[in-house]
């Protein structure tokens, strides 16, 4: 479903927590946006952003009828004013809505990781292939405009060839518990919830290359470090300390058809400092997106740091979510495709349950 030309398109969210309002902020800030309904099968929550976001219309002055509430996404899926979709629930769901969503014609937005498994993931690419709508995955890191600037230096030739990369983000204390800390709804830790980001953003900047090889590694050593009671972090709404199932750390090398390696490093929990760090490698230069944008190259047989003069440097998550939810406006529409297709959801998750695999058999896995 493309919409009606000149009136906006009626969008609906699924899952009202906490990425939904990223979400729902940004589309009531896109003119061709409206907002029509929130799903939660937590009828209470779905409830409090409709009215939150009725609320936010009226104060940016749209001219529109409340958002509506209901309770399951195959409610939303009925209301015909919806045209297209986000969709924000746990990592569990996001196949079997997602599917939904595309067998009735519309498009998808749809978190990251955009499943648990490859079969979860190659379920959402067979629904896109059979239908009208378009997928999107929640890769916002990708839309931040310190990725954006990158972007086009890479495209331009900057870097060459980008054989080596390496992507860390260590938290010390940082396990949100709750579903996060479940694997069998999560799917696992830091690997595929933070680190799913990073494996993308290099994979990305280093030309989308097909992964042959994957040695991982994963450790539970020291838990949720739930005793940490001196440090503040984000806790989902159903933290229990005494819960967790997931890994606190994990760490792979991957190895692209060409020969390019990726050097992939994640945690939630760690004795040591917290990290953020992208770095690329090419044959022309090199670059570090995290922790602040930075080119590094040869002139006149000198080696030189470029620093772009840019609003900020790293990753910005107010425009990064703007520009997420436009494009996938402009995707919806069909006006350009997106730069977060299905198949780098699928090829993510590839890698993922690769490393997983490794980890778990002491073996370099072959793909
Ligand atoms: N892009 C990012 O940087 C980013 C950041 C945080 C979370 N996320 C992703 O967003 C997703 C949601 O995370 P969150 O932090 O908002 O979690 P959350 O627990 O705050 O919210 C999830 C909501 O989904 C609802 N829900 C669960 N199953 C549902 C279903 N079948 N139909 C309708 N509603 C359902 C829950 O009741 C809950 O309200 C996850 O996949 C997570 O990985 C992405």
């Amino acid at each position: 479903m493309a919409g009606e030309e000149g009136a906006p398109l009626g969008i609906g969210v699924v899952g009202g927590g906490s990425i939904a309002e990223w979400h729902l902020g940004s589309y009531a800030k896109n003119p061709d946006a409206r907002i029509v309904a929130v799903a939660d099968v937590d009828l209470s929550r779905a409830q409090a952003r409709a009215a939150q976001y009725t609320a936010l219309a009226a104060e940016l002055g749209r001219d529109q009828p409340p958002v509506r509430a209901v309770g399951s996404h195959t409610e939303l899926l009925a209301d015909p004013e919806v045209e297209a979709v986000s969709v924000c629930t746990r990592n569990d769901t996001h196949a079997s809505v997602a599917v939904d969503v595309l067998a009735s014609g519309r498009s998808a937005l749809v978190e990251k990781p955009m499943a648990r498994t490859v079969a979860e993931a190659e379920a959402i690419v067979a629904a896109e292939a059979a239908s009208d709508g378009v997928v999107q995955v929640g890769y916002v890191r990708r839309w931040s405009p310190n990725a954006q600037v990158l972007k086009a230096f890479a495209d331009a030739g900057d870097l060459g060839e980008v054989y080596y990369a390496k992507a860390t983000y260590l938290r010390q204390a940082g396990n949100p518990g709750g579903w996060f800390a479940d694997r069998s709804i999560s799917g696992g830790g830091p690997l595929i919830d933070v680190g799913v980001h990073f494996l993308d953003l290099a994979w990305w900047f280093m030309g989308a290359p097909r992964a042959v090889a994957v040695s991982g590694y994963t450790s539970d050593r020291l838990g949720n470090r739930g005793n940490i009671e001196s440090l503040s972090r984000w806790k989902s709404a159903d933290y229990d300390v005494s819960k967790n199932s997931v890994e606190d750390l994990a760490g792979a090398v991957v190895r692209f058809e060409g020969g390019a390696v990726l050097h992939l490093d994640v945690s939630y929990s760690l004795h040591g400092r917290p990290q953020v760090g992208l770095a690329l490698f090419g044959e022309r230069g090199g670059a570090e997106l995290e922790p602040e944008l930075t080119l590094f190259t040869e002139r006149h047989d000198t080696i030189t740091e470029v620093v772009p003069h840019v609003d900020s440097r790293s990753f910005d998550i107010v425009p990064a979510f703007q520009n997420e939810i436009d494009g996938f406006m402009r995707a919806a529409r069909g006006l350009e495709p997106s730069i977060a297709p299905a198949a780098h959801g699928l090829e993510a998750v590839r890698i993922v349950t690769a490393v997983y695999e490794s980890a778990a058999k002491g073996t370099e896995i072959t793909l």
